[in-house]
């Protein structure tokens, strides 16, 4: 159970780049006050996204984080323990799913303050643990499925979707969101996760370290429509023979290397490569809540940690490793 509120809290940050799980510390600091337009939340988990170890990488430097020290993470759910003044969407008592203000972070503590745009009322039927994976991750995914045309209503015409990482936290929401709009999907994991994406709903499962699962191969010598692609280091030359004739790969993961190369090698085609970066949005991450609710998307939970040993999730996010999602419970 989280903290009450009795002036400090339990909080996980770091002072500097680099130094992976060894870089954060655990502190007591001072429990913030909302500003007018702002809520305080009683975490009750936080899941991690590999752009928060990113973050603390130096990737995003300059930019990020906006200054040191920094707690980290975005993707929270608990309790509102304290309400602005200008706030009127939610109050004090109202269970919250979303994410904390980016780039402000502040998940990997006990309370935090957020402006209220992308949060959600967490229903009943999601423990804190399957609210928290969803997101960051489930609207990644949302947002990659509308870029390949997917309208998520009767209009939805059935394509070939290859989703490369279906195992991982967004690819494993992509595959649901992509069943339910009734397409075709071959997914790509390890082999340790071929029947679970089967379970899942994939109609196709690639082990990516097998000679065909490099190659991106359709099984049944489809060929795709839209690939929501969730590793790195897949080249254009391994997608595109691999892509219908306006076959379209959303690249969530984009390198100055794989937009060049596109660019240079695929002057006169219509497939395309097209970067995404998540733009949240208080309507998607509803419409995310609401397949949840009625159980039509659901979180695999790879791993569940206590604030005390954060730093052992964030080490297992660093791996590369998850099955879904891993969170920090309160
Ligand atoms: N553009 C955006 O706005 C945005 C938003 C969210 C995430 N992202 C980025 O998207 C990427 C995926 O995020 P995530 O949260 O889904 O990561 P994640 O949960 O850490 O992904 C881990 C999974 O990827 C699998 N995997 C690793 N390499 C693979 C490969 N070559 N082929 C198939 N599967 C592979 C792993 O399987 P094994 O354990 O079996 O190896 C594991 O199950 C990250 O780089 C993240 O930063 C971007």
């Amino acid at each position: 159970m989280a903290a009450e509120k009795t002036g400090s809290m339990k909080a996980v940050r770091y002072d500097s780049y680099g130094g992976g799980a060894d870089g954060l510390k655990h502190v007591e600091v001072p429990i913030p006050s909302p500003k007018k337009n702002e809520i305080l939340l009683k975490l009750e988990a936080a899941s991690i996204n590999p752009v928060d170890w990113k973050i603390q990488k130096g990737m995003l430097r300059p930019f990020l984080p906006p200054k040191f020290p920094f707690t980290p993470v975005a993707d929270v759910t608990g309790e509102v323990a304290e309400v602005g003044s200008e706030v009127t969407a939610f109050k004090k008592g109202d269970k919250l799913v979303g994410m904390l203000n980016f780039p402000n972070g502040g998940g990997l503590a006990e309370f935090a303050v957020s402006p209220v745009n992308i949060m959600a009322i967490r229903p009943p039927e999601l423990s804190p643990a399957e609210a928290a994976g969803l997101p960051t991750a489930a609207m990644t995914a949302l947002q990659a499925l509308k870029s390949v045309g997917t309208k998520f209503n009767a209009n939805d015409e059935p394509s070939n979707i290859l989703i490369t990482a279906a195992s991982g936290g967004v690819g494993h929401y992509a595959l649901q969101l992509a069943k339910l709009a009734g397409h075709h999907v071959t997914a790509t994991c390890g082999a340790r996760n071929m029947e679970l994406m089967k379970t899942m709903g994939a109609d196709e499962v690639l082990d990516y370290k097998s000679p065909e699962g490099a190659k991106l191969k359709s099984p049944s010598g489809r060929k795709y429509d839209g690939v929501i692609h969730c590793t790195t280091n897949i080249s254009w030359s391994t997608f595109e023979p691999n892509l219908s004739t306006k076959g379209k790969v959303i690249d969530i993961t984009p390198t100055f290397m794989t937009m060049a190369t596109y660019i240079l090698k695929n002057t006169f085609s219509k497939k395309k490569l097209v970067p995404l970066l998540l733009n949240p949005k208080a309507e998607e991450l509803q419409f995310i809540v609401s397949l949840a609710k009625e159980g039509k998307l659901k979180t695999v939970v790879d791993s569940t940690y206590p604030l005390s040993k954060a730093e052992e999730a964030w080490a297992k996010s660093i791996s590369g490793h998850a099955t879904g999602k891993i969170v920090v419970e309160m």
